[in-house]
């Protein structure tokens, strides 16, 4: 991270020196989709792109926050206690604030600048590295000593309560444990870690931005969230063991069919499958064969498309392009749904030509400006005092 730079950029902006510089890393999940919030096992790892983050503080009972991404200042009380008008992109900072004034830290006001390569929505997790990284610095400015976990607990908190997203913890976590040449199996139920190296040989790990978002992915969040619990309730009336999905194997689910809708059964289905399948990544990752964990990818993708039922026609058919290419192990679409980016793991040889493919079937005819490109999994977070 070029501390320097930021604390320079805020130095032009504010007109002094700031008191901290942080920064936090987006994210790229391999395998676990949306099984964070049913207590699985998820394996994502951190990539270089970060958001930096230069703070200074002042005792004017503000927050004064700047993002050079998109050219806005916004001020508020740093008495905060409700978000701001919905999609607000200053609400993510407020439930920092909001979250660290009830831990008890005396925030009298501060100037935040906010930079780095990690723009929003660029599908790698932006949010969550906005609210580790200002979180950070206003911890360290307060004089406060937050452990990473709860950290990242914090950062979660942030994004219910004032972002209205009711996110599982996977993305704060990868955030603020991210460490080079290594995936972090995440143990979602009681927030253990392990990490697991992940430099595939020989192998090219894309991110292919779909350059769409679309409107109902949060709301279909949401969704796929109340229908996950719906399948609990619905498998705990008989078996009160039951507290959640990583709780019940396949056999179990499929025992409980006719006590839950179709809908239903095949959101879990997914989750179920899913996690099996984090499971044999783990394994294959380990013993190094890449052809079958991009196999695990591939099967990702259909119950995502099929059961999970969050792919897009955008996403179908960069995947289906993707599938016609020669030397691609495997590639899913990572993230919330409908849209976002898509992993790839691609033989070296074959990923700048799968690139130029890409760009020329699917960017080009959309007048997508984003390209794809190559990320390698890197360190967590981070704090430089200046
Ligand atoms: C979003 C959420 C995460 C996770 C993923 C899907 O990125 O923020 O918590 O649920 O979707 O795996």
């Amino acid at each position: 991270m070029d501390a320097g730079l930021a604390a320079d950029a805020f130095e032009r902006h504010f007109g002094r020196r700031p008191g901290v510089v942080a920064a936090a890393p987006g994210r790229v999940n391999l395998i676990g989709a949306h099984v964070d919030y049913n207590g699985g096992r998820v394996l994502p790892f951190a990539v270089a792109q970060r958001t930096i983050v230069a703070a200074a503080r002042d005792d004017s009972g503000r927050i004064r926050l700047y993002s050079q991404a998109l050219d806005r200042e916004i001020e508020f009380s740093v008495d905060v206690s409700a978000p701001g008008p919905s999609g607000s992109w200053d609400n993510y900072v407020r439930g920092v604030v909001a979250g660290l004034r009830e831990r008890g830290q005396a925030i009298g006001g501060a100037r935040i600048w906010i930079g780095g390569d990690l723009p929003p929505g660029c599908g790698m997790s932006s949010s969550a590295a906005l609210c580790v990284s200002t979180g950070m610095a206003l911890a360290h400015l307060a004089g406060a000593e937050i452990e990473p976990r709860e950290m990242a607990q914090l950062a979660q908190t942030a994004e219910h309560a004032y972002a209205g997203m009711p996110c599982g913890i996977m993305d704060q976590f990868a955030s603020c444990f991210g460490r080079e040449d290594h995936a972090i199996l995440i143990d979602c139920r009681d927030l253990s870690h392990e990490y697991v190296p992940f430099v595939p040989a020989g192998v090219s790990i894309l991110v292919i931005p779909s350059g769409v978002k679309h409107a109902l992915a949060d709301g279909a969040y949401e969704k796929r969230v109340v229908s996950c619990n719906k399948a609990v309730a619905a498998i705990a009336a008989g078996s009160p063991e039951v507290r959640s999905l990583r709780d019940v194997d396949m056999e179990r689910l499929n025992a409980c069919r006719g006590a839950m809708d179709d809908e239903t059964f095949r959101r879990a289905r997914h989750i179920v499958s899913e996690m099996e399948r984090v499971t044999a990544a783990v394994d294959v990752l380990r013993r190094g064969e890449l052809k079958t964990l991009g196999r695990l990818l591939w099967e990702t993708q259909d119950s995502l498309r099929d059961d999970y039922e969050i792919s897009c026609e955008e996403i179908d058919d960069m995947i289906g392009l993707l599938r016609k290419c020669d030397g691609v192990l495997g590639a899913r679409m990572v993230g919330g749904g409908f849209g976002g980016i898509v992993l790839a793991l691609i033989d070296e040889g074959a990923a700048d030509s799968v690139s130029r493919q890409l760009v020329d079937s699917y960017h080009r005819p959309r007048h997508i400006e984003e390209r794809p490109f190559r990320v390698r999994p890197a360190a967590g977070a981070s704090v430089v005092r200046v």
